[in-house]
């Protein structure tokens, strides 16, 4: 039986990488690393300096494919993100089908954990239904950059016994969550935050967290709006992408 291993590789620091994940990844015959266009160098070089640091035995293969790119100009965010799925679905299909022998182990590399905004385990499973492919799996959890953004600030993100939501900045620019007083925003490319004009609210915000491009910003969100818009569009104009996550917390609650 061929097997896939569905690695978290943590969100940008290699030491991020887990006891269990270091077993897995050296366990692999063949990583398959998929290209995601511009943010591209920074994360495959990344994956590539993680398996070279990590793997004793080298004589694991690596397979480049493109990925699919979402159609950004849809009228329906939901039937865009599943459409551009099921095209992963076909190209994963092909890569577990046709790179990897029987016996042999594959592995993707996910950012972060595999358990959040991440769409691996959802083409597995369409993967599955399809039927066209065997294979066993197994998914090994990293430090999403949730739990990276919550160390480098030192904070719990939690209150006492109280709830703690995860969301987008898609979502985040509807507007707050009715009685949520801390709610972690990623996947936010136009900076939603912006739009907050609560005034009881506090930021702990991080760019590139874990990395060597770390910026972190803390404060009331009024106070520190600009600045964090400010060093936004500089970090990407440098880099030509931001990965940013933060948590919003309202005070006194
Ligand atoms: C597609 S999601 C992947 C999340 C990932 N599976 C995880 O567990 O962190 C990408 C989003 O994760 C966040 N992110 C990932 N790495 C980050 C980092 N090093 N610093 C700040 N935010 C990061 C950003 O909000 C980014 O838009």
């Amino acid at each position: 039986m061929k097997k896939v291993f569905v690695i978290g590789i943590g969100a940008g620091n290699p030491d991020y990488l887990t006891v269990q994940a270091i077993n897995a990844l050296n366990e692999v015959d063949v990583f398959f690393i998929m290209d995601k266009g511009e943010e591209k160098d920074d994360l495959v070089r990344l994956r590539k300096e993680i398996c070279e640091r990590y793997i004793k035995d080298k004589s694991y293969r690596t397979v480049e494919t493109a990925d699919p790119p979402r159609d950004r100009t849809a009228s329906s965010y939901e039937r865009a993100v599943q459409t551009w799925h099921e095209q992963r679905a076909l190209i994963y299909e092909r890569l577990i089908g046709e790179e990897l022998a029987e016996n042999e182990c594959g592995a993707f590399l996910v950012w972060g954990d595999p358990s959040l905004y991440d769409s691996t385990l959802r083409i597995i499973d369409q993967i599955i239904a399809r039927g066209k492919v065997a294979f066993d799996y197994e998914v090994i959890p990293g430090i999403s950059a949730v739990q990276a953004l919550a160390a480098k600030h030192k904070i719990a993100l939690n209150r006492i016994g109280r709830s703690v939501h995860i969301t987008t900045g898609r979502k985040i620019a509807e507007g707050l969550p009715n009685g949520i007083d801390d709610v972690v925003v990623m996947l936010d490319g136009d900076g939603a935050f912006n739009a907050i004009d609560d005034t009881d609210i506090d930021i702990y915000w991080g760019a590139y967290v874990g990395t060597a491009d770390e910026i972190l910003v803390a404060g009331k969100l009024r106070d520190r709006v600009h600045d964090i818009e400010r060093m936004r569009a500089e970090a990407k104009a440098r880099k030509g992408w931001v990965m940013d996550t933060y948590l919003l917390r309202r005070h006194g609650a």
